[in-house]
């Protein structure tokens, strides 16, 4: 009988495939429950860089002390399935996280997998939009070290709105602009977020730059169209700040069945707060771009990128999407490794 999981074509070897990081999954294996529109390659991407952004968010001020007796507070903004917080409160013992998600079944099963995972004595959801008084006024009552937030990323056209865990504005920046609202208030010590280059990825590191907050480190993945992006992609074609690569050798890296209209780039970072130094513009001109760069020459603008802050980068191609889509599902539990 043929092996099913076997690749049917050989993978691109331009870059490390993204699959070699899914072992950071393997404790959210069934019966841990996602949301129904669940990706996991932005929410690992997003655990890479909140992973990151631990060492900052432990030393107050700079301190080279780690403060042992602090637990550390986590803050998750638009928090789904809960994946990001449960995974430091797994790997940070004694941090406490609180996080929120609008959407009521989110917040569900987010409660239901921490009990799952032995954190409900840590862990505390609430139902509440980003947007509500009400969030300002819990995070400045909580004060947390670490904010992270894998928000919607697609820009909306205008009078089109996307599903709710899709769409974030004209521009796809409308979420993490308000979180970085929200961080100025209460100015946490390190943030990690995640973003992508159809969402005005210069806006977003500059405008974190503005508040006082430095990038630290970069993480980023090649990817196809999905189907929300494949949607609007040819509003994404008339925005400035969206940045795609529809040749056909991009399309054939991500996805060798031909089912890529375009390809782009998923980004996270870990970001430390630097005061007035933060405020010198340094890495938004260096994320505009690898992104313009990625636009013209695709795989090989990310082979190696040279900027002032350190970058990881990957791709992660439909089969091996499929693959890590499996194991969370519990098909090939345990089993997760690049393909020979
Ligand atoms: C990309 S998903 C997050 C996935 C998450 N990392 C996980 O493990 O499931 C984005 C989330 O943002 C939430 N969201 C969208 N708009 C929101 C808002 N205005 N306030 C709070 N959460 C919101 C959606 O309900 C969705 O759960």
């Amino acid at each position: 009988m043929p092996n099913r999981f076997v690749r049917p074509v050989e993978s691109d070897t331009t870059l490390p495939s993204f699959i070699d990081e899914a072992s950071r999954l393997r404790a959210f294996a069934p019966p841990f429950r996602f949301t129904s529109f669940f990706s996991p390659e932005d929410t690992l991407l997003c655990v890479c860089a909140s992973e990151a952004a631990l060492a900052h968010a432990r030393l107050p001020g700079g301190s080279s002390h780690y403060q042992l007796h602090d637990p550390l507070r986590i803050a998750e903004l638009t928090t789904g399935s809960g994946l990001v917080g449960l995974h430091l409160l797994r790997i940070e013992h004694r941090s406490r996280l609180a996080a929120l998600d609008v959407d009521p079944a989110a917040v569900d099963t987010a409660r239901s997998n921490a009990k799952l995972l032995g954190l409900e004595d840590r862990s505390h959801f609430d139902c509440i939009d980003l947007w509500s008084d009400n969030t300002a006024t819990i995070l400045s009552n909580y004060e947390p070290h670490l904010i992270i937030c894998n928000p919607p990323y697609v820009p909306e056209p205008p009078d089109w709105r996307l599903q709710i865990e899709a769409g974030s504005g004209d521009d796809g920046t409308a979420h993490l602009m308000r979180t970085l609202d929200l961080a100025a208030q209460v100015r946490p010590r390190a943030m990690a977020l995640s973003w992508c280059s159809l969402s005005d990825p210069r806006r977003i590191v500059a405008e974190a730059e503005e508040i006082g907050y430095m990038l630290n480190s970069l993480f980023v993945v090649v990817i196809a169209d999905g189907e929300y992006s494949g949607a609007v992609k040819e509003y994404l074609r008339s925005l400035p700040s969206a940045y795609i690569n529809e040749s056909e050798t991009l399309r054939c890296a991500v996805a060798p069945d031909g089912s890529a209209g375009f390809g782009y780039l998923l980004m996270a970072g870990d970001f430390f707060y630097a005061g007035d130094a933060g405020r010198t513009p340094s890495s938004a001109n260096f994320v505009e771009h690898i992104c313009e760069d990625f636009a013209v020459r695709g795989l090989s603008a990310l082979v190696n990128p040279v900027g002032p802050v350190p970058v990881r980068t990957w791709l992660l191609d439909r089969w091996d999407e499929l693959r890590i889509r499996a194991s969370l599902h519990g098909e090939i539990a345990g089993t997760v490794t690049t393909a020979a």
